[in-house]
């Protein structure tokens, strides 16, 4: 038996061998298409490529690609559990050209691919073409030797193949296989076509235009070709079984889920089986992607996958949370194939438990509910539209599932009523939110989120998207256009870049669009809405266009390593001063992080470089940073630390990062909507740039990472090095040599004061020398430029001294000019002279008033020291 995962190989092998690039899988979630809610197809990756839009170095390529077909265009999750062949999870086979080769090489290889290395027989095939492709059908006669008979011509609708309501389109021809007499069904085109004989399991599409949004069509550059092979109903075909859910991986997973479930795998069970083990794949690789259950956009489509799977396991006897535990069964089937689930087992798998464990607290009741309020009701009857409403919004139960629930006794919902009922809860929340009193501006944001519904943040997953236009604004209202050189704000129905919030700044970067670009400079959010600031530069933005959305890459990778580097931050501070240290705010930016909490003191260098230590060695852990999404108070439970007095919604995402040192989470466990790095190492490192206070009992740290930590550490290198260069020493020697300059430094101030006082007291002019008589009394007078105040009493008492007896007056006159004067009377003199007097007569003479002292020895100081020998002159009148 050829497995599944061989089967897969064997396919791309193949088309390798043959010329063709070996592409990966792209992701669920199509960055190229704003219109698109899930890869549904394996040409989805190149439709750029298809329309000349993008280049790639290659123009045959083969893939096999996850596609997931619910809540878009093409939705099977109805039909789930009830067909052989419906998933909402399938992987597709594909080989491409892109204006390469066209029909005639695309036959021969898939004909040759499927007769002759795979080994079908040629009269079990049978192939279909568009009815007026001539050309198609003589080229399946010629090349695969097919009669007439057995080439059938049908209409557009299912062999013209669109991938969406607009992207590359064209004629295509289906090859089908036969299963058997055994089993009923026709071949197509006939009227028993829809049975399980006739199988379609190729799909060649011969690409030739592109579907635009006003219903026109136009030539693709250059004819092109897509061709996709369901991987789950060619294994069935080639494991010779005609149910898709036959197939070994199915088997595998259906086996799990029985047997945890202890029911019998053929048993009335099974079709609640082929459910679970259909949906354990589509929510696994949805999450490994990073969607989550929410209410909104792809989230409510997961969540509405999850819930069914989840019903149909409380069908099977379940109580408690079991689907998570299938998922180990899962990454063992298809994990080798898809390194993304093996890498997200642990987080898909809580992910899941946790899904599991919100919705039985509900589920229980709900379906009571729905069991009381369809009692009377017979085949073919309608269950209200309000009942089914309150099952969606108190008991969590989406339209769907309750649909799913009432699909076996054929009662149908009354969709209408359910549609009213939503509509009159919103009407309500409106009323009773414009009474709130808001800004005018708000309430046009306000407007908008109820016209066009909350923005889907794509950013955790990627930088760049494509999104389309559903809003402008300008000055505060609705404009139908920006044109070029106008400002404004650019509302999308999805976008990779963070509106800012949790401290995090908003991205910034570019919005381009065919002959239309702009530059987006701040993201902002409102009521769920995001709102991108631009600057038209080119061309005109119109609502409805699709525009690809650029995220600068350098600036959102610093603002990650910031707020991550923020969590560990948080963490160790916690560890090295207590745990009082609660978070008061936070500010990440692209240039450096900021983070507030309580603590009473400074930190201690010490601290600080304690603080620095831990964080830096989870850096240097490089382990995973991992996201999941818990209730709020499951998440606090689990010892996730919260900003106080957040307010939260029913959900949190919560960051951890760092290998736990209990059994918790990790080392450091947050509730955070931000942006985070993939492994700590992305950091780089952290290094705490300032300390200090912001309020009462409140501090602040701030801290750089990566690069921007790097280079600080490089100029503060840079200014020792210079430093050193002018101090004439190695770098290790800076301090030491600092410290003696400084001491020489005070030496010579000493010395230069004392040289100072000699130089007044024993130099200088000749009148200075000796001291003058005047009425009988000597006095000493002088004038010393350069003589702080400090120093004139002792200068003072040094020439009272030498005089012996009489006065003696000193005026100092500083370096800005001002004066400081002292005046001293001997012993014997006191009594008939007065320092005092004397000091305020020189004083004035100075601009100053007062002055004050002892009689024998006085001090006083003015403005004007150019007046200083008018001060000596007015005290030699008072002798
Ligand atoms: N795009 C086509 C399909 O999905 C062929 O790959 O069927």
């Amino acid at each position: 038996m050829t497995s599944v995962n061989d089967l897969r190989s064997s396919f791309v092998d193949y088309f390798a061998r043959n010329g063709h690039e070996a592409v990966s899988s792209g992701p669920l979630v199509p960055r190229n298409d704003p219109t698109l809610m899930f890869t549904n197809a394996g040409m989805v990756p190149f439709k750029n490529v298809f329309t000349g839009v993008e280049k790639r170095p290659y123009s045959t390529a083969t893939s096999a690609q996850k596609c997931v077909r619910a809540g878009g265009k093409h939705n099977d999750l109805d039909n789930v559990g009830f067909t052989a062949r419906h998933h909402t999870f399938f992987e597709m086979l594909g080989n491409f050209s892109f204006g390469d080769y066209f029909k005639d090489h695309a036959i021969e290889l898939a004909w040759n691919l499927l007769t002759k290395d795979w080994q079908l027989p040629k009269e079990k095939l049978m192939v279909t073409v568009y009815q007026d492709d001539d050309e198609a059908l003589e080229l399946w006669k010629k090349i695969a030797g097919l009669s007439e008979d057995r080439i059938v011509r049908l209409g557009a609708k299912s062999n013209f193949w669109q991938m969406g309501d607009t992207g590359p389109c064209g004629p295509c021809s289906e090859i089908f296989y036969d299963h058997g007499e055994h089993v009923w069904g026709g071949p197509p085109g006939s009227p028993e076509e829809d049975g399980d004989r006739w199988i379609e399991v190729w799909n060649l599409v011969f690409m030739q235009f592109e579907q635009h949004g006003d219903g026109s069509r136009t030539a693709l550059p250059r004819p092109s070709i897509d061709t996709g092979m369901g991987l789950e109903r060619v294994a069935a075909v080639m494991q010779g079984v005609h149910d898709n859910y036959d197939i070994d991986l199915f088997k595998a997973l259906i086996n799990a889920a029985a047997n945890s479930t202890g029911v019998d795998v053929d048993g009335g069970g099974n079709r609640s089986l082929r459910v679970i083990a259909d949906h354990l794949r589509s929510m696994s690789f949805l999450i490994a992607e990073g969607v989550l259950p929410s209410n909104e956009g792809r989230g409510y489509v997961l969540r509405r996958i999850m819930r069914r799977a989840m019903r149909h396991a409380t069908l099977l006897g379940a109580s408690e949370p079991l689907i998570y535990k299938l998922v180990p069964a899962l990454v063992r089937e298809m994990g080798q194939a898809y390194p993304e689930l093996s890498r997200g087992e642990a987080m898909i798998a809580e992910t899941v438990r946790l899904e599991e464990g919100r919705f039985l607290k509900t589920l229980g009741r709900g379906l009571q509910i729905l069991e009381d309020e369809t009692r009377g009701l017979g085949e073919g009857a309608v269950l209200d539209g309000a009942t089914a409403f309150k099952l969606y919004d108190t008991y969590g139960f989406p339209l769907d599932l309750t649909e799913d629930a009432l699909r076996n006794r054929n009662i149908k919902v009354d969709q209408a009523g359910f549609d009213a009922a939503m509509a009159a809860q919103k009407a309500e929340a409106r009323k009773s939110w414009s009474g709130s009193g808001e800004a005018a501006t708000d309430m046009v944001w306000y407007g908008l989120a109820d016209k066009v519904g909350p923005t889907e943040f794509l950013g955790y997953e990627t930088e760049t998207a494509e999104g389309e236009i559903k809003a402008l604004l300008k000055d505060g209202a609705e404009v139908a256009a920006l044109a070029a050189g106008e400002e404004g704000y650019v509302v999308l129905n999805q976008t990779p870049f963070y509106a800012e919030s949790g401290g995090q700044v908003g991205d910034t970067g570019q919005l381009m669009g065919e002959g239309v670009e702009a530059t987006v400079s701040d993201t902002q959010k409102f009521h769920g809405v995001f709102a991108h600031k631009v600057m038209v530069t080119a061309g005109t933005l119109k609502p409805g266009q699709a525009v690809e959305l650029l995220v600068d890459h350098g600036r959102r990778s610093a603002i990650r390593a910031n707020h991550s580097a923020t969590h560990l931050l948080h963490e160790a501070l916690r560890l090295v001063l207590g745990d009082h240290v609660a978070q008061k705010g936070s500010q990440v930016s692209a240039d450096r992080l900021r983070f507030d909490f309580v603590h009473t003191k400074p930190m201690s260098p010490e601290e600080i470089s304690e603080v620095e230590d831990l964080a830096n060695a989870i850096i240097l852990q490089n382990a995973p940073v991992e996201t999941r999404l818990m209730g709020v108070e499951e998440a606090k439970e689990s010892g996730a630390r919260a900003l106080f007095g957040e307010k939260y919604g029913d959900e949190v995402r919560v960051v951890s990062m760092g290998q736990p040192t209990g059994n918790g989470l990790g080392w450091s466990v947050e509730l955070c909507g931000g942006t985070h790095v993939r492994r700590t190492g992305d950091i780089g490192l952290v290094s705490v740039v300032a300390e200090s206070a912001v309020g009462a009992g409140v501090r602040r740290v701030e801290a750089l990472t990566g690069n921007a930590a790097r280079r600080r550490g490089n100029e503060n290198v840079a200014i020792v090095g210079a430093a050193a260069g002018l101090l004439r020493s190695g770098t290790q020697d800076v301090l030491e040599r600092i410290a003696a300059l400084q001491e020489q430094l005070k030496r010579t101030e000493r010395s230069l004061s004392d040289a100072k006082q000699k130089l007044a007291m024993g130099g200088g002019s000749a009148k200075a020398e000796g001291p003058e008589t005047i009425n009988g009394v000597a006095f000493v007078g002088r004038v010393v430029e350069g003589l702080q105040p400090k120093d004139l009493r002792g200068l003072v008492d040094q020439t009272k001294k030498q005089v012996g007896s009489g006065v003696v007056a000193i005026v100092g006159v500083t370096e800005d000019g001002k004066a400081g004067l002292a005046v001293g009377v001997t012993e014997d003199l006191v009594g008939k002279k007065s320092a005092v007097e004397l000091v305020k007569a020189g004083a004035a003479a100075l601009g100053g008033q007062g002055g004050g002292g002892r009689p024998d020895m006085a001090q006083a100081g003015g403005p004007d020291g150019g007046k200083a020998e008018d001060a000596l002159t007015a005290i030699r009148a008072l002798i």
